[in-house]
């Protein structure tokens, strides 16, 4: 399966508060979100964003499923408000965004994501030029040092980074296994967890820009909301929580959104014994309630 769908009757009971509505989904991915809402809800409509290919092949293969419910934009959703512009919708019902990597993204090995990877890719988005295998050779021993702290909490991240230096020496790292060898040898195994865990996601981060994108997003979604409307975010690590609580924080303060969700939502039990990656989810929800 391209992505087994974290959450789906807990999205679909926060997200939809007006059963006729248009709706955003932001991150389509195999599709399943979409398709879970357009089923329980017969007469909302969704635009969705993705920015990656394979999406978009998904897409187009479960077109006739949607029957002209869904519009799908290869795009950044960083830019859904020029988007929604360009397609003169001005306000929407609600925005749903399920961020970072599909399981289809990660399982597979030419797209370098995971640790057995033969190349040294990570880009989601393959029309964008910064691959990890550009920063990994070419990056100085300070740059990744800090993007190994800043976005993977790495605390190894400067024994990590001169190891990488010194094996550069010896040619260019030309895949995601090298890379892994090259941690291992640094920092141990613990509990069974890859050692390189934290720099494959801190460069996942950085390669795809992911934090920044997520602020620019929920920057923009005040304005798209109608009264009443909803916001959804399902992320997967504290760095982009933390982002997610900030923003609604704010604009809770500021009159705009009421916070419905005081404590963040996480699977059920029975889901996290069947889809291993749920058990990091994290869901916040905000209600747009001020013009
Ligand atoms: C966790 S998956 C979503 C799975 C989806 N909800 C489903 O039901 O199959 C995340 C998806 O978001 C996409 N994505 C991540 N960041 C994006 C961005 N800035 N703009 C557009 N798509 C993005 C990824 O390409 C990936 O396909």
């Amino acid at each position: 399966m391209y992505h087994i769908p974290v959450m789906p009757l807990e999205i679909s009971q926060y997200l939809v508060n007006n059963s006729n509505g248009l709706y955003v989904d932001c991150t389509f991915g195999g599709g399943e979100h979409t398709s879970y809402l357009l089923k329980k809800f017969r007469d909302i409509k969704v635009i969705t964003f993705d920015w990656d290919e394979d999406a978009s092949k998904m897409f187009f293969e479960r077109e006739k499923e949607f029957k002209n419910r869904v519009i799908f934009v290869r795009e950044n959703f960083k830019n859904i408000k020029k988007t929604l512009f360009n397609m003169n919708v001005k306000k929407v019902d609600g925005i749903l965004a399920d961020i970072g990597v599909s399981s289809k993204q990660f399982d597979d090995l030419n797209r370098g994501f995971s640790f057995n990877s033969n190349i040294l890719d990570m880009r989601m988005d393959k029309r964008n030029l910064l691959t990890a295998k550009e920063v990994v050779n070419f990056y100085s021993n300070e740059e990744l040092a800090n993007i190994f702290y800043k976005y993977g909490q790495e605390y190894k991240s400067k024994e990590i980074a001169s190891a990488i230096i010194a094996r550069r020496k010896r040619g260019i790292i030309n895949t995601a296994y090298e890379l892994q060898s090259i941690i291992a040898s640094v920092k141990k195994y613990k509990k069974r967890i890859n050692p390189a865990t934290k720099v494959f996601q801190a460069l996942r981060i950085f390669v795809n820009r992911e934090l920044e994108n997520l602020k620019i997003l929920l920057s923009n979604v005040p304005e798209l909301l109608n009264l009443n409307g909803r916001i959804v975010v399902i992320s997967f690590h504290s760095l982009e929580d933390r982002i997610v609580k900030h923003d609604f924080k704010q604009n809770s303060v500021g009159g705009i959104y009421k916070i419905l969700t005081k404590k963040v939502i996480t699977a059920s039990s029975e889901e996290t014994k069947n889809n291993a990656r749920s058990r990091s989810a994290k869901m916040r929800v905000a209600e747009k309630i001020n013009v």
